[in-house]
């Protein structure tokens, strides 16, 4: 039987690809192996957000190449943003990979597996169709949680974004074939699923006729099985008022909005192309606040955008303190080639840009940690994930808002099952606490 490892780069997106690769590999009896060094195929699902992500694959990929010259019969392919941004030019950098699959590919990765033994060429496919949206059968990673990708693609085109360009156009899925899969995992025993869209508040606008998230949302209510239903991204310019009452009505969607805001400067928003103000977001947010009963709320911010001045740094600071995120992805401004703000003027100089993303992850840090611990000596319902990847002896399980609660290993307690914790210890990044019933 031949073997497959997947490296999975990137965002949740990218994880369920690899999900509905697996499928596809163990249909024609691959099977997966936890050994790289001994695998018949390498898949490298990658990002292409910022360099950095590019640069990490290209350093992965120059160090299979030994594996290559130990057996010819190896074949290295490449999917994801990445092939889809860099294309044929990959093969140049890095002759030794066979396979290059574009986002709307995924579905011919083992067409291509065959193309590779038959002809021993490299093989490319990068051909988008903005038109359909395949429908793949996934093998969850987990028992527990899976993923629901509801769409796919973004059409907002913020300047400094490569994802349009590496997805293509927003699609979704009817809401038929969503409600079945998540039907079947919940009958399967799967107990927390994330839907998934690069802007899930713009989910079913594509069909015309009254669709949107807050239906799709409303219609997910009591599936039989399924405990939380998280779902991200969010859009401040496409969520609505409606869509907050849909979320805060369910029974089972959680207590956690990730809603990026990328700068508290109404100037840099505009030059991002985002399409709302600091003011619209305030007033979002203080509508979910109100709606959704504990809501915890996290965002990302972008630093060092073209022409981000001291004065419009100094305004996402005054955001961080006003709004008061339970945490941020912080992100330091990086050119992506083909995107508008790769060429704008007064690109930000990257000393700059480290002080400032250090001053902001001190401020939201001390934030972060200020809300944590008004968690102390109060109990939440957490499902247990299984052991922390530091110390196995502590395990660890997600409040319906996401907060990370470890708590000591105990031997009568089983991956899934939902417990209440008492929250002993509270800091920046996680909880420590008692499991109490
Ligand atoms: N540079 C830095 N951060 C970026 N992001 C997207 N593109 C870039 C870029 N060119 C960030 C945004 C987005 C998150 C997933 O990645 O904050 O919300
Ligand atoms: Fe990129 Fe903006 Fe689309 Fe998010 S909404 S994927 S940041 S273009």
């Amino acid at each position: 039987m031949k073997s497959y490892y997947i490296y999975t780069y990137g965002c949740q997106m990218n994880i369920a690809d690899s999900e509905r690769l697996a499928h596809q590999l163990e249909s024609v009896g691959y099977a997966p192996t936890e050994d790289v060094n001994s695998a018949d195929l390498i898949l490298l699902n990658t990002c292409a957000v910022r360099e950095l992500a590019e640069t990490k694959v290209y350093s992965r990929i120059g160090e299979l190449k030994h594996l290559k010259a130990k057996n010819k019969n190896l074949i290295i392919g490449i999917t994801g943003c990445m092939a889809q941004k860099n294309q044929a030019e990959m093969f140049k950098k890095a002759p030794h990979i066979d396979i290059v699959l574009g986002t709307h590919n995924i579905q011919h990765i083992n067409e291509m597996i065959v193309e590779v033994q038959r002809t021993h060429k490299h093989q490319i496919n990068v051909d988008m169709d903005n038109t359909v949206l395949q429908e793949l059968v996934a093998k969850p990673n987990g028992t527990f949680f899976a993923s629901v990708p509801i769409m796919n693609g973004c059409n907002k085109f913020c300047t400094y974004c490569i994802v349009p360009h590496v997805r293509g156009r927003e699609i979704s899925r009817p809401v038929e074939a969503i409600v079945k899969e998540v039907t079947e995992l919940g009958a399967k025993g799967f107990k927390e699923i994330t839907l998934l869209g690069q802007n899930v508040n713009s989910y079913g606008l594509d069909f015309k006729d009254g669709t949107d998230f807050g239906t799709l949302i409303t219609t997910l209510d009591g599936i039989p099985g399924i405990e939380r239903v998280r779902y991200m991204t969010s859009h401040p310019q496409d969520m609505t008022k409606s869509m907050i009452d849909a979320l805060g009505a369910s029974s089972n969607v959680v207590t956690q909005l990730h809603l990026p805001i990328q700068s508290g400067s109404n100037d840099i928003l505009k030059k991002m192309n985002r399409h709302y103000t600091v003011e619209h977001y305030k007033e979002l947010l203080e509508y979910c606040r109100k709606t959704i009963k504990d809501i915890v709320v996290t965002t990302d911010i972008i630093v060092g955008f073209p022409g981000e001045s001291d004065d419009d740094f100094e305004q996402t600071l005054q955001l961080l303190k006003d709004v008061r995120f339970d945490m941020a992805y912080t992100f330091s401004y990086s050119k992506r080639s083909g995107t508008p703000a790769a060429t704008m003027d007064a690109q930000v100089d990257e000393e700059v840009k480290r002080v400032r993303l250090q001053q902001l992850m001190d401020i939201q840090n001390e934030i972060s940690l200020e809300i944590n611990k008004t968690m102390e000596g109060k109990t939440y319902d957490i499902i247990v994930e299984g052991p922390s990847s530091k110390d196995e002896n502590m395990w660890f399980g997600r409040t319906s808002g996401s907060k990370m609660v470890l708590f000591p290993k105990d031997e009568s307690l089983k991956i899934g099952d939902t417990v209440i914790a008492y929250i002993d210890k509270a800091q920046t990044w996680v909880c420590y606490g008692t499991i109490v019933k």
